[in-house]
């Protein structure tokens, strides 16, 4: 069967037919779907059966993986993170987030399988950083342009939510040790397409480094509120056997908390990518 892609909006999002991502994907599948995210930023996949090594095998093919320091693991593949609202506080994914740029090289991409959803809600959104960029002003751009900003782990994961057991805080500390705030620029260029995109997110960002405190606060207010307009978003409405792959470089993305106290089950392979410049 043909792959085909049937974009969603104009800003960001396709569809993707004719793949079954539990085949081990060949090299030129892996260069179109690298070509797809760099255009489309987020691929949606339906009626897929993708087990967590099923899943682990085929987010491999992009990269190394990423195993994170706070979300549970799963039993069968320890880089699937598991996010279930029964055995974990999901709140900090209802915010517009950039996936772990609280690390010096970021997360390229990730894989996103739904495994148990809510019978309504539950939808996750993602907004494009390129059309945020692109909407912007010519004299807003040069004063971006060279400016760089802090991501810092503590700001999505604070102490107060993720250290309730000694064991808890002291996993806490280790990871905020291991995890310092970081610099990135605030528009970055994408690695493939060259095309430039905001990557400053609410999740993880604190502070412009350039700018005095009342103005990076400002600057930083602004930005987000821009970044996450709906014209620069999809929204997607999970249905079992769906899988979604974002490109983490070019795109925030929001899942909206409006189901409890339904369950909700996802696994995420999340892929590293390098330093954004
Ligand atoms: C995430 O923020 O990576 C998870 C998104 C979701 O659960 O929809």
């Amino acid at each position: 069967m043909a792959v085909e892609f049937t974009r969603l909006t104009p800003a960001i999002g396709a569809v993707v037919s004719g793949i079954d991502l539990a085949r081990p994907a060949d090299g030129d599948l892996v260069h179109a779907l690298r070509q797809a995210l760099a255009l489309h930023q987020v691929l949606f996949f339906r009626n897929q059966a993708l087990s967590p090594v099923a899943q682990r095998q085929f987010a491999a093919r992009f990269g190394d993986l990423h195993v994170h320091p706070i979300y549970p693991q799963h039993p069968e593949a320890r880089e699937i993170m598991v996010l279930d609202t029964n055995a974990f506080d999901l709140k900090d994914n209802a915010i517009w987030h950039t996936d772990v740029t609280f690390i010096d090289t970021p997360p390229l991409g990730a894989v996103l399988a739904a495994y148990q959803l809510p019978a309504q809600g539950g939808d996750t959104l993602w907004a494009s950083g390129f059309a945020a960029y692109d909407a912007l002003s010519a004299r807003l751009k040069t004063l971006l342009e060279g400016l760089t900003a802090q991501h810092d782990f503590t700001k999505t994961f604070p102490l107060k939510r993720y250290g309730t057991t000694p064991e808890d805080r002291q996993r806490w500390e280790e990871t905020r040790k291991a995890n310092p705030p970081v610099s990135h620029p605030v528009v970055r260029t994408h690695p493939e397409s060259g095309r430039r995109a905001l990557f400053v997110n609410e999740g993880f960002t604190t502070e412009i480094n350039e700018l005095p405190e009342e103005e990076s606060r400002a600057l930083l207010a602004f930005l987000f509120a821009h970044q996450s307009r709906p014209e620069f978003s999809v929204r997607w409405r999970w249905q079992p056997g769906d899988v979604a792959f974002w490109d983490n470089r070019s795109t925030i993305h929001y899942a909206v908390d409006d189901y409890r106290p339904q369950r909700r089950v996802m696994h995420r392979a999340t892929i590293l990518g390098d330093r954004p410049f």
